[in-house]
């Protein structure tokens, strides 16, 4: 069983994603338990305050140390945490090697941003990993930590019906997946190539491989690491 516990002052930006396809399907399983904290519970006074004024000036409000240190502590009094996960254009990009090694971890607290950021003394004191999604600034964390949730739950053994399917996955070998068709055979006058009718299954893996490379060779070649320039 996987656990995330989401903290974020928009909760409502988190319950679609959840509750719908393999990620309903993960929960109803009991493979994952993802749980969504609203930082406005944890707010210092009666007015719900969670943000305030950068020192030194700017513009921009800045998430307060105090809810958050809250939140956190609460939930580390009830169980031993992996990994404190901080959503922030300024991280480490996410790709796959990352969401492999992170997808193995048991409980998870990811942390969402808001406006200017959060207070520099959450990220000394609480947090153990800062990840970006890419290098564009969204208005919060909530997409980003929809994303790197997805692409964590998706990995767990047992989530997918096909296990085997995760592994043939676009960059799960530094290869792009090569095209994949199903019916009818002939769509207008387009077909399917007939090595994929031919049921020689050797012969069709020999295929896929062949056109991941070429793919791969014309769409990333970054990714081929004797091919880069
Ligand atoms: N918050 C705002 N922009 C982000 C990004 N690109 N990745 C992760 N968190 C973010």
């Amino acid at each position: 069983m996987t656990r995330f516990d989401i903290i974020t002052c928009q909760p409502h930006l988190l319950t679609g994603p959840f509750d719908h396809s393999i990620l309903k399907r993960a929960q109803d399983k009991g493979l994952v338990e993802v749980h969504l904290h609203d930082l406005r519970k944890y707010a210092i006074n009666k007015h719900g305050q969670i943000d305030d004024y950068a020192f030194g000036g700017g513009a921009g409000m800045v998430l307060m140390v105090e809810p958050i240190a809250k939140c956190i502590r609460e939930l580390q009094a009830q169980r031993t945490y992996d990994a404190v996960i901080y959503m922030t254009p300024d991280g480490q990009t996410l790709n796959q090697p990352m969401a492999n090694r992170l997808s193995m971890l048991k409980n998870i607290i990811i942390l969402c941003g808001h406006y200017k950021g959060v207070d520099q003394r959450v990220r000394d004191l609480f947090v153990t990993h800062e990840i970006s999604i890419g290098d564009y600034v969204l208005s919060g964390g909530e997409l980003a930590a929809a994303v790197l949730a997805d692409s964590l739950i998706r990995l767990i053994p047992g989530v997918l019906n096909d296990e085997s399917s995760a592994l043939s996955d676009s960059f799960q070998d530094n290869l792009l997946a090569p095209p994949v068709y199903s019916r009818p055979a002939d769509f207008e006058g387009h077909t399917v190539p007939d090595i994929l009718l031919s049921g020689n299954t050797p012969k069709v893996e020999e295929w896929r491989f062949e056109q991941a490379v070429q793919r791969t060779r014309q769409l990333r070649p970054d990714l081929l690491p004797d091919e880069k320039n």
